[in-house]
């Protein structure tokens, strides 16, 4: 069966980025990542994907007039490379109509919370400083808004009494490395479905009904 060809963006250190790459190469995850585009030249991400041998692009923001030029400039990597599968990774910015239409249904992104609750670019710091007793991780395709796509996948992670900022981003960040490629493996396989707001995994059991 042909891999899902995967285009990854970031902004930061790439850790995901670096989890998706290692499933693949232990045979985890039907995908391969074909590009690696970046909005900050300093993206340790790109370090990642040169050690794998893989295309790292870093395209400047400041060097378009506006979202919608750089999105086309970034689209337009991502259709050389015929990419199937956009996977945000700690990309620091809301995507926007070129790249949502361009896309449909077919951008992934991770985020540090457990959504709706605490979106935005402080998820952990805003778990620890709510005061809730769970917090955790959360796949979900991208839509217009900020963390309110459909969600796919979810992984729950405790908030300990003495937990900050830090301490909970590193037990939520060891979940994200799990969940973020069992999420594309599901869509490498073709088994989801979006509903409205929900997301239906074929082959998933049905608590009532006992139907898979
Ligand atoms: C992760 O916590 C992810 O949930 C959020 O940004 C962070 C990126 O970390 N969207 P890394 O760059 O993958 O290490």
């Amino acid at each position: 069966m042909a891999k899902l060809r995967l285009g990854v963006l970031v902004s930061g250190r790439g850790s995901n980025l670096q989890a998706i790459i290692d499933t693949i190469e232990a045979g985890n995850l039907d995908a391969e990542v074909k590009v690696v585009i970046t909005d900050k030249s300093e993206a340790y991400a790109l370090e990642r994907a040169k050690n794998h041998n893989i295309p790292g692009v870093y395209v400047n923001p400041m060097q378009y007039t506006n979202k919608a030029e750089y999105e086309k400039a970034v689209v337009q990597i991502l259709a050389e490379d015929r990419v199937e599968l956009v996977v945000l990774a700690g990309y620091m910015r809301l995507v926007g109509s070129v790249l949502l239409e361009a896309y449909p249904s077919r951008i992934m992104n991770i985020h540090p919370a457990l959504l709706p609750a605490f979106p935005g670019a402080h998820g952990q710091r805003d778990a620890v400083s709510y005061g809730v007793r769970f917090s955790g991780c959360t796949v979900h395709f991208v839509d217009k808004g900020m963390d309110t796509g459909p969600i796919i996948l979810q992984a729950v992670v405790p908030v300990m009494q003495d937990d900050d900022e830090d301490t909970l981003a590193a037990r939520i960040i060891k979940e994200e490395h799990k969940i973020y490629s069992q999420a594309i493996q599901l869509y490498a396989e073709g088994r989801l479905k979006v509903e409205g707001r929900r997301v239906m995994i074929s082959g998933e059991c049905g608590v009532e009904s006992g139907e898979c």
